[in-house]
């Protein structure tokens, strides 16, 4: 009997291979790094001033503080007591756009002058307010973030600087590599499924759970980079999206009622091994002669996600013409 894959050609396949760190590539990277207020490029006469700019809003969102401006750079007033947090900020984003230590930490006269956490703002477990206003001050409009008030970690009550390391020459990770592990520093049991025989090749690293997963939320309310499972399926499966003449109506409803995403024990990332998956809806074979229950269906039913091809009968049993 023989099998049938379904490859068509020019069939859009996932991002690149390999540990490339922050080149947008494939077709899930485009909604990632579309242009956001902040990065925005200016004109070249507006360029000139976009340092000053900077300063400008940076100091309208912290209450002005007297003698500010005479600091050498920030934090140098901190670093007495604060040793090395001013200078591996230099070389951060925030610092790079001009932003002072205050923007976050707030007004700090009180703090040099009797040091305590309680009047200075701080981030992390158990701070007090919210911080994440703080962020969101200047970011909500930034283009990800847009989602973050109806996201999962939000409500999982996730602070930006669990993942942010704001006081590093990078705020973000740095390969993909290193976004996998941010994000199985909390998901285990995803860093376990792909551990499975049949997996995305995410602990390989040639895709992140950023290609499908945002962490601010996404359009619908839930991680994903997509209106629906299927819209996020079909962004790098478009063979699948048809529209074909027949279609094979769980497959148009949810993916998931088949696939596992984040890894399976059987092939295809299959839920349950064949006949099993299709036995759950449809009941034992038509004719029985000569065929071994155990054969996959798809052996002759070779185009489950859908065909173009008719049956004798009229309808579709999604077999392809060679083998009717
Ligand atoms: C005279 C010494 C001193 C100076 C100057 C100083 N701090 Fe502090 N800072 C402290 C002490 C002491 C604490 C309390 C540490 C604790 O309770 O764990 C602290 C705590 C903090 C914390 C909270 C730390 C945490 O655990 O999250 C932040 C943030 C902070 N300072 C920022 C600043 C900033 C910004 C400046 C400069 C504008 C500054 N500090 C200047 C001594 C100082
Ligand atoms: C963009 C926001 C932001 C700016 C600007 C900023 N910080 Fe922080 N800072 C944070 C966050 C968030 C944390 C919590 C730990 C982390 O994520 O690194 C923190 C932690 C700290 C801590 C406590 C952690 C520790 O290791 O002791 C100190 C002290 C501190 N910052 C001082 C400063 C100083 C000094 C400056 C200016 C040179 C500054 N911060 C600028 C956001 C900021
Ligand atoms: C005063 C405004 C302001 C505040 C407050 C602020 N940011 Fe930013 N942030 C900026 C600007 C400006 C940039 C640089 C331009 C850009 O990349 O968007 C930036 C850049 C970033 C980046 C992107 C870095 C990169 O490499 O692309 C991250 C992540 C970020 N901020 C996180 C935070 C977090 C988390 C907080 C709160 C702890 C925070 N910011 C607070 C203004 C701010
Ligand atoms: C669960 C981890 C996580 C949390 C929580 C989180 N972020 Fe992020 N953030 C990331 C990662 C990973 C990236 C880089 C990948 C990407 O662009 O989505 C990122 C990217 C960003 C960027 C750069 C976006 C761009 O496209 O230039 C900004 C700004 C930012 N985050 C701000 C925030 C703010 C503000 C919060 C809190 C309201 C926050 N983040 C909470 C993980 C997180
Ligand atoms: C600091 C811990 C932490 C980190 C880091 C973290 N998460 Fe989460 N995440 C949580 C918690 C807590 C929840 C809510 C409880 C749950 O569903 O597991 C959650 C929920 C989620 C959900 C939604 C689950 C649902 O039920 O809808 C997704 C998707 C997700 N995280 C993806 C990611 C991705 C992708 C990253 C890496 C960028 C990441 N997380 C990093 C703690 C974290
Ligand atoms: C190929 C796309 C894809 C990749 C890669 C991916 N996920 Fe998912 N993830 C999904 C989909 C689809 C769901 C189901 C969402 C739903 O049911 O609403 C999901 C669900 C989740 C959930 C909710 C609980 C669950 O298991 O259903 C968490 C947490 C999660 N993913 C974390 C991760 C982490 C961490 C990684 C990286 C190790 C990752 N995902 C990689 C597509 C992906
Ligand atoms: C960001 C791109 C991307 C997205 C989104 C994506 N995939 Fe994949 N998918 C891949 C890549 C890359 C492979 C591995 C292909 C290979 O090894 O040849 C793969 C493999 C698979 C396989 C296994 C094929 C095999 O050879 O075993 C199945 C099944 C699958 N994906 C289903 C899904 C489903 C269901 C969704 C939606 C929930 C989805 N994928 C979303 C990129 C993606
Ligand atoms: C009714 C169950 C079912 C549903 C629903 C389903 N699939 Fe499949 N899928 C299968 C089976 C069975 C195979 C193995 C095909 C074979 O044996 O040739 C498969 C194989 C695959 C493969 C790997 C083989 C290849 O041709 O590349 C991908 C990728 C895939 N499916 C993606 C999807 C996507 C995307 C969706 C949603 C649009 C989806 N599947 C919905 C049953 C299903
Ligand atoms: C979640 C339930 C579900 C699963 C799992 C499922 N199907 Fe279906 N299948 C359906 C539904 C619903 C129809 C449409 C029934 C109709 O139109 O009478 C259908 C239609 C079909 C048809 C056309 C039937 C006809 O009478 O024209 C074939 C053939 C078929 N499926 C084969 C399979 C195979 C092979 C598998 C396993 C790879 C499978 N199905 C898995 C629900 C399922
Ligand atoms: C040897 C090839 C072959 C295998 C293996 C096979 N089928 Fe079929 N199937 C057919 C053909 C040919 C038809 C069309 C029969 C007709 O029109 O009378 C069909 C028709 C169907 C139909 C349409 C309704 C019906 O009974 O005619 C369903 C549903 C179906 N098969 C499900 C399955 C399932 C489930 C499996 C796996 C347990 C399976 N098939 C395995 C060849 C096969």
């Amino acid at each position: 009997m023989i099998r049938r894959m379904h490859c068509l050609p020019g069939a859009t396949r996932g991002p690149g291979s390999g540990d490339k760190g922050h080149q947008p590539s494939g077709p899930a990277a485009r909604g990632r790094y579309g242009p956001s207020e902040h990065s925005a490029p200016p004109t070249r006469r507006a360029w000139r001033h976009f340092p000053a700019l900077l300063l400008g809003i940076a100091s309208l969102a912290l209450p002005a503080r007297a003698g500010q401006a005479a600091m050498s750079r920030p934090g140098a007033a901190c670093e007495a007591c604060h040793p090395g947090l001013g200078e591996a900020y230099l070389h951060g984003p925030h610092r790079v756009a001009g932003i002072a230590c205050e923007a976050c930490h707030g007004p700090t006269a009180a703090h040099e002058a009797n040091p305590s956490k309680t009047n200075i703002r701080w981030f992390g477990k158990g701070a007090p307010g919210n911080p994440n206003a703080v962020c969101l001050s200047c970011h909500a409009q930034s283009g990800p973030i847009q989602n973050w008030m109806s996201s999962p970690h939000r409500r999982a009550g996730l602070q930006c600087a669990d993942c942010h390391n704001l006081h590093q020459d990078r705020a973000l990770p740095p390969s993909r590599a290193a976004e996998n592990r941010l994000c199985l520093r909390c998901h285990q049991e995803q860093g376990a499924a792909g551990h499975l025989p049949y997996h995305h090749p995410v602990l390989e690293n040639k895709m992140t759970c950023l290609d499908c997963h945002d962490p601010h939320g996404g359009p619908a309310g839930n991680g994903l980079r997509a209106e629906s499972i299927n819209q996020l399926c079909y962004k790098c499966h478009a063979e699948f999206q048809g529209p074909y003449t027949y279609q094979h109506s769980p497959v148009n409803e949810n993916c998931l009622t088949c696939h596992k995403v984040h890894g399976s024990v059987n092939r295809w990332m299959l839920n349950v091994a064949q006949p099993a998956l299709c036995l759950q809806c449809h009941s034992g074979h038509h004719d029985g002669t000569n065929i071994p229950l155990l054969d996959p269906c798809t052996s002759c039913h070779s185009s489950i996600h859908g065909s173009d091809i008719p049956s004798a009968t009229g309808g579709s049993v999604f077999i392809d013409k060679g083998l009717q």
